[in-house]
């Protein structure tokens, strides 16, 4: 197996190649010291234990831990279910996904070469979730409730429904249907896995959800679905190490961060991530809730209000070429668009004579549907130079684990770097706390009355309800 390097191709961003519109190299140049000093925080934040995400992907004895029960598990179980949401949920999302492919769960056993399907379910629209139970068989069906905070209102309302659901099918089997991924000591999720006995993982207090794919919330769902745990970690890894370098032009995640910050300063405040594969959808979701969280932030680190952060959205190539390109090419030129590419897909599909053979169509059967995908993908880019709108690309080698464990890590890190060029803390998200609170108020959570009021009091007018 080939262990080359993703690369970051930002050709497109530059005045070079876009004209005017594009960043010169001037201005790079102004951003590397203090981006280096940026560095520098980071890994004096690693020297102390507090960036701890970084150092997941050495965890070896947690991820023996997770293969292990995992190889166990599968046996037993034909399907795991994934309760969470957020960072708790995404990451598994992205890995399954990337790796084991978008239809995984459709294939039968037998093409799952034992490994389990996995269903990340982040959702409690009733009938979603009534249709959903309704088609699982609960005797083969694994639980794993994820949960850091062990008290997340989506996450424990469904795994409420969901033991009720056991223990009636099952009886005092059902804890056995659960593994539990919360904090080591703390929590109420915590309480219950020592009442009840239940299987569990920790995530460790120093890990940010949406900062814990390399934990057991991203791990132990890959392993049930077959991942190559340690190929993943490798490619983190590997990743790391470039992430130690504090040249920028060595070390892509701190450019990408760079060229992100510089873009947002150019009013391109739009930051779209779009791959061009279906597999990475789930990838660019779990990008857009990292960057989202991290990064849009009222106060500064000196305390100040000032309200900054770019907006992440994810695209799909080619689809969204029939939906969204148009507006990217001819709308406000407040885009930045980040490619992600496989060089190199598992498989390669010729496009065959079909029997139909239209002259229209000739020039197809001479290239694969790779060559169409990568074309369009070319394509897309240079129209987009054309109008003097920016890009760059993320260059994956091949659709595996290595490649995805540095793409993961990687973006983690131009996260954790571009908290330091917009002067937030990237590790808090203090905005979505009220309202949680709200919504725990409103279903009558002790200590939370006032809250419950605050709605109350806002008594729509009539004449706006139309
Ligand atoms: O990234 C985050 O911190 C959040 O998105 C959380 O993951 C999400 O709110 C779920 O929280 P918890 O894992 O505590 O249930």
């Amino acid at each position: 197996m080939s262990h080359r390097d993703v690369r970051l191709d930002f050709n497109l961003a530059m005045e070079t190649a876009l004209g005017e519109t594009g960043l010169r190299l001037s201005e790079i140049e102004a951003l590397e010291a203090p981006m280096k000093e940026i560095h520098r925080g980071l890994m004096a934040m690693k020297e102390v234990g507090q960036l701890q995400f970084y150092q997941l992907p050495y965890h070896e004895e947690m991820a023996q831990e997770v293969i292990q029960s995992s190889q166990k598990l599968r046996e037993k179980f034909d399907t795991l279910v994934v309760l969470g949401i957020g960072g708790s949920a995404l990451g598994s999302k992205a890995l399954i996904s990337a790796l084991q492919g978008p239809f995984w769960n459709e294939l039968p056993r037998g093409n799952r070469e034992g490994a389990s399907k996995v269903i990340v379910c982040d959702h409690i629209d009733p009938d979603s979730l009534d249709q959903f139970l309704s088609g699982l068989d609960l005797k083969t069906t694994l639980f794993n409730v994820i949960s850091k905070s062990g008290n997340t209102l989506e996450t424990m309302s469904q795994m409420m429904i969901v033991a009720d659901k056991l223990k009636t099918k099952l009886g005092a089997e059902w804890v056995r249907h659960f593994v539990v991924t919360t904090d080591p000591v703390k929590g109420v999720l915590r309480e219950l896995v020592k009442e009840k006995k239940m299987a569990s993982f920790a995530i460790s207090p120093g890990v940010g959800g949406r900062f814990s794919v390399f934990s057991p919330v991203g791990l132990f769902p890959a392993a049930m679905a077959g991942v190559d745990l340690e190929d993943l970690l490798g490619g983190a890894r590997r990743a790391e190490v470039r992430c130690r370098n504090e040249d920028v032009w060595l070390n892509p995640a701190l450019m990408l961060a760079l060229l992100h910050y510089l873009m947002f300063l150019k009013k391109r405040n739009l930051l779209v991530v779009m791959p061009y594969a279906e597999s990475l959808k789930p990838l660019a979701d779990w990008f857009c809730q990292l960057w989202a969280e991290s990064i849009g932030k009222r106060f500064s680190l000196k305390g100040e209000a000032i309200q900054t952060g770019s907006t992440p959205v994810a695209a799909l190539g080619p689809k969204d070429q029939h939906s969204q390109l148009q507006l990217y090419m001819e709308g406000p030129a407040d885009k930045f668009i980040l490619f992600l590419l496989f060089e190199n897909f598992s498989k390669v599909i010729p496009i065959p004579h079909a029997p139909f053979n239209h002259e229209a169509f000739r020039h197809l059967s001479n290239h694969s549907l790779n060559e169409v995908l990568s074309s369009e993908a070319l394509a897309t880019a240079e129209a987009l130079r054309s109008e003097g709108r920016p890009s760059a690309k993320l260059l994956i080698p091949h659709r595996k684990p290595y490649s995805i464990g540095q793409v993961l890590f990687l973006l983690e890190f131009v996260t954790a770097a571009a908290g330091g060029l917009f002067e937030v803390n990237p590790f808090d998200q203090p905005g979505v706390e009220l309202g949680k609170k709200l919504a725990g108020g409103l279903l009558g959570k002790e200590g939370l009355e006032s809250f419950r009021e605050r709605i109350l009091l806002q008594k729509p007018r009539e004449q706006f309800v139309i």
